[in-house]
């Protein structure tokens, strides 16, 4: 018998979303040991990536999320150091988790993404704000938010330019870049893709203001998963499609998931994540399960997708 290959699940880091990122690792961990791989943890916080290659793993598991570990950085080193990993790979990375790199691409591929505008650090006035929400005929509620963050940190929905400037006065002090769009009413629908196949759609209904970090990840917050999306079956079809588009324009590699807004029978948008939640609640494992792929099948399918040259 073949030997069982050793896989390196890397997990934390120093992003803002570490706490996820060790409930995502610990969970894809759980399931390799019961796939009987022999499992390395390895947590950047705690020791330096020169160790890395030589803890004499077969497979690097990234189950990192946010900055460092999602955006194309820690994949140009597993590409450097020459060990397979999963996910997508350093451009394709870079490309989704920054918001306004990914816009525009969807803009120029026709894929409907809420109207917006990017701030950079040098333009960050209430003045330029004023003149880019009119010259981009932005219309309140408008949400401003990090370019390049995930687990909905930093959104903040506004209803006039009070609250925007408060809410950008906020964010100024931790952030670089902002975007600023469009607030799309409507449903909350998210797609999950395992390689170029778009497998399903979700519907959140959090009983929150909007699909935020507690909406997301505390139980207690009672938000509603509805599996399948409670949308026509020809929308269905559509937002799958649309899913299916987007990681090819980004070329994602292994899983990723498509967030959007459905308002008025149309699809925007919002990002595509390349590194989604793989916690007891997260999405890609829900919709994996609806087509009869377990947890376990779906991690075991990762090890095997994972390669360089991503
Ligand atoms: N333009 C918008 N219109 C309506 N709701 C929005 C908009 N932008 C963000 N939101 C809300 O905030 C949530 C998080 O937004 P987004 O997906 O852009 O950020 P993120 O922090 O990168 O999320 P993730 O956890 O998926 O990485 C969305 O799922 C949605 O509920
Ligand atoms: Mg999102």
């Amino acid at each position: 018998m073949k030997k069982k290959k050793t896989i390196l699940v890397i997990l934390g880091g120093h992003s803002k979303e570490r706490d996820i990122s060790l409930k995502t690792g610990q969970s894809c961990i759980n399931a390799l040991k019961k796939l009987n791989y022999k499992t390395i943890k390895f947590d950047p916080k705690f020791s330096s990536l020169t160790e890395l290659k030589k803890k004499g793993a077969d497979v690097i598991f990234n189950a990192l999320h946010g900055k460092g570990g999602e955006d194309g950085v820690i994949q140009s080193f597993f590409e450097h150091i020459g060990l397979p990993y999963t996910h997508s790979g350093p451009l394709s990375s870079m490309l989704a988790m920054n918001k306004h790199f990914s816009k525009k691409l969807f803009v120029k591929n026709n894929i409907k993404t809420p109207r917006y505008f990017f701030l950079d650090k040098k333009d960050f006035s209430k003045e330029i704000i004023k003149k880019e929400v009119k010259k981009n005929n932005l219309k309140f509620p408008i949400v401003v938010k990090p370019n390049d963050e995930g687990s909905s940190i930093g959104v903040n929905i506004c209803r006039n330019f009070n609250s925007l400037y408060v809410s950008f006065n906020k964010l100024r002090k931790k952030y670089e870049n902002l975007i600023f769009e469009n607030y799309i009413p409507g449903k909350e629908i998210q797609v999950a893709n395992l390689g170029n196949r778009a497998i399903g759609a979700i519907e959140l209904r959090p009983k929150r203001k909007f699909y935020d970090y507690k909406a997301k990840y505390k139980k207690s917050s009672k938000t509603e998963h509805i599996m399948p999306a409670e949308i026509s079956k020809l929308k269905y079809g559509e937002v799958l499609r649309i899913s299916q588009k987007a990681y090819k324009i980004l070329k994602c590699r292994g899983i990723a998931r498509c967030d959007f807004r459905f308002y008025k029978n149309k699809f925007f948008l919002l990002e595509v994540n390349t590194q989604p939640g793989m916690t007891s609640l997260s999405l890609v494992p829900e919709i994996a399960e609806y087509k009869n792929i377990s947890f376990l099948q779906l991690v075991n399918w990762m090890v095997k997708d994972a390669s360089l040259n991503r």
